[in-house]
């Protein structure tokens, strides 16, 4: 027997012939697990031979005409709709990852409630909870009378042999969750990379034969991974990542990897008593607890894919009684932190030097656009000098080493969504803008540090 085993290490799906404490390719300890060769496992499975001539496939025509192009299911929920680029693909395959607790589960239920009233036929399968503990959700959301189809099963053999057997193969298939499923032709347990990838494998299978929208859900690792295998991710046409913390009420779903759609789309929801609600105007939540006066807080016109979305950047510059000061960041990137107070401390003569700084995104959000360097660099700038910045103002613009400002995209639509949220001025990178966007306000062009520095603290509150 033993020498039909091999090692999978768990985390990252190698394959070894023989064990160790530690994963060779990830460096992770302990995560390998005897896996039998003959079952079908990783490196297993029938090998066939090669008897020389294949069968003759048949090719088509990219553009021929009269072949239909699937219509997408359209959710329903906006943001949801939004986030996988017009609603899921029939045929697809689609993993949604998030920790314990976030709201995936109550959000597939809306999802699939929402799809069953409009008419279509979806599945909801659990393995996770009873389907009383499921009846008790809906309950609570307010969907008991959705015609969804449901049941508590892990096995995947049987699963697919039911809905193989419907008489028209269901629109919408949910599985929640990917570890909780079991195929039979392996001896590994649920949850182990093998049988997650099988059970994908199958799943997908299916999906692409029958011409079914799939929604799997994956758990994830505490280093914000889906558990297990990266291996799944490859495998589906759709990853979305739904997160948030749970101090705060809101969630983001954000799409990591999409087949038929962008990437940079984000969809917000609220976390109500009675379920997911759709923030359709995020810029106004993300807002709404805003004290404008007080300094080392200013507000960041950012885009979130096509939609702009405004948020608050809170900096503290405080003294500091560590020989090496903290830097602590929280929505933002620790290394453009460090980048942006070296600038401004070499091109603005504003010494950091001694005093912690810490840096938070209200509301949540994680930022990973550069143009929200000047917004940061003005935060700092006022916390550290202890001045608000200009009221009802918004900031934008990459900064670069030299602490020269550069233009960023989609500035016509940055200095809309301020004008329309009340905010009279704009400070921006210089450019040229469209005689549309000049009427937004006033507006305020900038194209170094030094300029930033000198308007904060000359002007103040002003
Ligand atoms: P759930 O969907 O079970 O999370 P997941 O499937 O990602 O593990 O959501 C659980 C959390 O959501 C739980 O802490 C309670 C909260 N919740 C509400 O606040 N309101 C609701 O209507 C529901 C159904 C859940
Ligand atoms: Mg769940």
């Amino acid at each position: 027997m033993a020498k039909n085993s091999i090692y999978v290490c768990q985390s990252c799906g190698a394959v070894s012939g023989k064990w160790a404490g530690k994963c060779a390719s990830c460096e992770e300890w302990n995560t390998l697990v005897e896996e039998s060769k003959t079952q079908g496992g990783v490196g297993g499975g029938p090998k066939k031979k090669a008897s020389g001539a294949g069968r003759t496939i048949k090719l088509e025509k990219l553009g021929a005409k009269g072949i239909e192009i699937p219509e997408r299911l359209v959710t329903g929920l906006g943001e949801l709709d939004r986030v996988t680029g017009g609603g899921f693909v029939p045929g697809s395959a689609t993993l949604v990852g998030g920790e314990p607790g976030i709201g995936k589960s109550t959000l597939l239920l809306q999802t699939a409630s929402t799809l069953a009233n409009r008419g279509k036929t979806v599945v909801y399968l659990t393995g996770e909870e009873a389907t009383s503990q499921i009846r008790l959700r809906a309950k609570r959301l307010g969907v008991m009378d959705a015609p969804v189809d449901l049941a508590a099963e892990t096995n995947v053999t049987d699963i697919l042999s039911t809905l193989r057997k419907t008489q028209q193969p269901p629109d919408l298939v949910i599985i929640d969750s990917i570890q909780t499923l079991w195929s039979d032709t392996l001896e590994a347990a649920p949850g182990t990379v093998s049988q997650v990838r099988a059970c994908s494998q199958e799943l997908i299978q299916f999906a692409k034969n029958c011409n079914t929208a799939i929604v799997i859900v994956g758990h994830v690792t505490k280093d914000g991974q889906i558990a297990g295998p990266k291996v799944v991710e490859h495998m589906v046409d759709t990853v979305l990542y739904f997160e948030g913390d749970s101090g705060h009420r809101y969630r983001i779903l954000r799409a990591v990897k999409n087949r038929y759609g962008a990437t940079d789309e984000i969809g917000v929801f609220e976390m109500r008593s009675a379920g997911l609600k759709e923030v359709p105007n995020p810029s106004e939540l993300f807002l709404s607890e805003r004290n404008s006066d007080s300094s080392g807080t200013v507000v960041f016109a950012g885009m979130e894919g096509t939609r702009p979305v405004l948020v608050e950047i809170q900096a503290l510059v405080a003294p500091s009684h560590l020989a090496t000061p903290r830097r602590a960041v929280v929505g933002w990137d620790q290394n453009r932190l460090s980048m942006i107070l070296a600038v401004l401390d070499s091109h603005c003569a504003l010494r950091f030097g001694t005093h912690d700084v810490y840096l938070n995104v209200a509301g949540g959000l994680k930022i990973v656009e550069p143009a929200a360097d000047m917004a940061v660099a003005a935060a700092l700038i006022s916390s550290l000098s202890s001045v608000p910045c200009p009221a009802e103002s918004v900031f934008f613009g990459e900064v670069s080493l030299t602490g020269a400002v550069r233009s960023v995209s989609h500035q016509g639509a940055r200095l809309k969504e301020s004008k329309k949220l009340g905010f009279k001025n704009a400070i921006m990178p210089k450019s040229k803008v469209k005689a549309g966007d000049k009427k937004s306000g006033n507006i305020r062009m900038i194209d170094h540090l030094t300029q930033l520095t000198a308007m904060l603290l000359t002007e103040g509150a002003g």
